[in-house]
């Protein structure tokens, strides 16, 4: 889970990274006041999860109250690389004297957590990387040693931080270190840090991606999540425990076992290339013990996506044996009569094949297309998106 700015400050402070004091707001008259209260100039700030909000023109300075509230309304309800500003952040203005970086990851490549900074901060980060890769220290950190005095100081070494901010620039690192873990982060970035003419080091802008995976060990990261922002198809799947991710194909996609599901995705991106390009739609693994309302929830979150044409249904029977899914298929578009609306293609294998198969054969569902291997099967699906995709249905 990817946190606005605002949240991600509020987590810096807790762990004590020194951060500004701010107002979240939703109105423009709520800058006005904002701004009043923290008095002197302020900067308005779109909260968007996405980066370049400065350059897009969601970062504005104001001077005065009604330059805030003005400022907020030409803010809100921008479009920043396709995402709509609800919430501004009104916050002092800090007098800068340098813009640093600095970030952790985890470096999946190379299987470990990777401290990353520069002297070169701000907003053309991305650049200095790309053309001046040296200018970008990458300090890869063990995560059972973790970042103590010692390795925060190589990481503010490898930078080149002038010396009367060392100690200070080293503090943050070490505190933001304590988010990462603490938090059970995949990536903290601060970006500006700055220093201010006072010597003051300050984290202007951050970055947090929660790892969902560790949610169990943060019943307080639930009030994080933002519905609104989330795709709606995915917070009904979550609702309903499906492992599910939307996708930007036509073909939707259901399948037993995330390796059979992954495999499944790629033979349907191969075999839409014969049909207009058609890809899948969704990642969606049921499960190996799926009964039929499973099924169901999982063929009713799919239907109910206006992108998908056609439905892939590729299950390999185990434990839960052919049979008992053919019958959670024919009982799942009962249940959904005629929100069942697109073309199935359901192929079976495994455990007990030949009656599952029966089983589809006898209730002949108008829907249904039973195709015996999973290559077939998947050209199959990809005709029948791309025959509707063209009539534009
Ligand atoms: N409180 C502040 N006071 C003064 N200047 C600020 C303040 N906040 C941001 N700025 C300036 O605006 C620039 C952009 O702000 P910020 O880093 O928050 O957004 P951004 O980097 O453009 O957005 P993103 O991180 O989404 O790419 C900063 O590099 C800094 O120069
Ligand atoms: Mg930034």
């Amino acid at each position: 889970m990817d946190l606005y700015e605002y949240q991600a400050r509020d987590l810096f402070g807790a762990h004590g990274v020194p951060v500004l004091p701010g107002r979240v707001v939703t109105t423009s008259e709520q800058a006005r006041v904002a701004a009043a209260e923290l008095g002197g100039t302020v900067v308005v700030k779109a909260q968007v999860k996405t980066g370049g909000r400065g350059k897009a023109g969601g970062v504005q300075l104001a001077d005065t109250p009604q330059e805030a509230q003005r400022k907020a309304a030409a803010i809100l309800g921008m479009d920043i690389k396709g995402h709509t500003v609800h919430r501004v952040l009104v916050t002092p203005a800090s007098d800068i004297v340098e813009e640093y970086y600095l970030s952790f990851i985890l470096d999946r490549t190379h299987r470990t957590f990777l401290a990353m900074a520069s002297v070169q901060g701000g907003m053309d980060i991305e650049e200095v990387a790309a053309t001046a890769p040296e200018a970008l220290a990458k300090v890869p950190v063990d995560p059972v040693a973790g970042v103590d005095a010692r390795r925060a100081a190589e990481i503010v070494q490898a930078a080149g931080f002038p010396a009367e901010v060392a100690q200070p620039v080293a503090d943050v690192v070490r505190r933001l270190w304590d988010v990462f873990v603490a938090e059970d982060a995949t990536l903290v970035e601060v970006n500006p840090l700055v220093r201010d003419p006072q010597g003051s080091i300050i984290a202007l802008d951050g970055k947090v991606t929660l790892d969902d995976n560790a949610g169990f060990r943060h019943p307080d990261h639930a009030e994080l999540a933002d519905p609104a922002g989330q795709d709606p198809l995915e917070a009904r799947a979550k609702a309903r425990n499906l492992n599910y991710v939307k996708l930007d194909g036509q073909v939707g996609i259901i399948g037993n076992g995330a390796g059979l599901v992954m495999s499944t995705l790629d033979v349907v991106a191969y075999a839409g290339q014969a049909h207009g390009g058609m890809k899948p739609a969704n990642f969606l693994d049921i499960g190996g013990g799926a009964n039929a309302q499973v099924m169901a929830d999982g063929l009713d979150i799919i239907l109910g996506d206006p992108d998908v044409h056609a439905v892939f249904v590729n299950v390999f029977g185990g434990i839960t044996a052919c049979d008992q899914v053919a019958t959670g298929i024919v009982q799942a578009l009962s249940i959904l009569g005629d929100a069942a609306a697109k073309p199935l293609v359901v192929r079976l294998d495994g455990n007990n094949v030949a009656e599952g198969r029966r089983i589809l054969a006898r209730a002949a569902h108008p829907l249904v297309t039973m195709v015996d291997t999973m290559d077939a099967a998947a050209d199959k699906a990809a005709e029948l998106a791309a025959l509707t995709f063209a009539k534009g249905a």
